[in-house]
């Protein structure tokens, strides 16, 4: 299984914070949002990562994660994705990357107190999704239930919900997904949609969609972000990480402070 971040995009509702860098690499208490999909995929076991982010902050990224994992057997990689075309575009974008591997795809703004260590471990094909309840339903890819609770389809921001479960920001698929992101048309909004990827994993027979249990917090306004930082500190979610993400945190900190301290003699 190799993995994804979706780290691009221009993040125009976080202006002016998104001017000078990236909305993944803005802060969620003690750390920058990209290391919690980092995390996410990191404990599920996987060791081969593909970072996409947008032109304009690409160099953050690296210099803040370009070689602190090497040494505990993660490999990132990173791609830039010049205009932000959706999400299924990151299995186009991917598609050497993914070679013929299935894929676990995370959003860099989602936030998951949950381990996906099963999910990924348990795989054997097809495409999984994982919902989980939401207040307000018009924002998300929502799960449509027929009233035996059989999923019949997934729609993209419907005007008319008609469950309360959405989409979240993590995707799991069998290697047919980069042939069916290809396939793909852009949709009104001028996007290629993860949700016609379910759809089509859905026509199949072959989509799960399983339940997210624990907090799920995305962080693209100004108040999700700020909430996001505070439900961290208070549910004490930043002691969530792998141990290994802790201690490359902390060496790249010590690297820096030496560094800092050369600079001043
Ligand atoms: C995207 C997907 C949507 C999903 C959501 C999860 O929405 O299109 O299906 O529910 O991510 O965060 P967007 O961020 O493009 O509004």
């Amino acid at each position: 299984m190799k993995g994804i971040i979706l780290a691009g995009g221009t993040a125009t509702r976080l202006f002016p914070l998104t001017v000078t860098t990236s909305k993944q690499l803005l802060p969620v208490y003690d750390r920058q949002m990209i290391f919690y999909p980092l995390n996410n995929l990191i404990k599920a076991g996987i060791k081969n990562i593909l970072i996409i982010v947008s032109p304009e902050h690409s160099g953050q990224f690296l210099n803040l994660l370009g070689s602190i994992f090497e040494k505990y057997g993660i490999y990132l990689e990173f791609k830039v994705q010049k205009v932000p075309k959706g999400l299924a575009d990151a299995f186009v974008i991917g598609e050497s990357f993914i070679d013929n591997n299935n894929v676990a795809m995370i959003l860099g703004d989602n936030i998951f107190e949950d381990n996906f260590y099963e999910a990924v471990k348990n795989f054997k094909g097809g495409g999984k999704i994982f919902a989980k309840q939401v207040k307000d339903p018009k924002r998300f890819g929502m799960v449509e239930f027929d009233k035996d609770r059989k999923v019949v389809s997934i729609e993209e921001k419907p005007a008319l919900p008609k469950s309360n479960y959405a989409v979240t920001g993590v995707y799991v698929y069998d290697n047919r997904v980069v042939d069916v992101a290809k396939s793909l048309k852009p949709s009104d909004r001028g996007e290629v949609e993860v949700t016609d990827i379910n759809n089509w994993y859905l026509k199949q027979g072959e989509l799960e969609v399983a339940k997210v249990e624990g907090e799920w917090l995305d962080a693209g306004t100004f108040d999700s972000l700020l909430e996001a930082g505070n439900i961290v500190k208070d549910k004490g979610l930043y002691k969530n990480f792998d141990p290994l993400i802790d201690k490359a945190i902390e060496e790249y900190n010590i690297e820096l402070k030496r560094l800092a301290k050369k600079k001043l003699k």
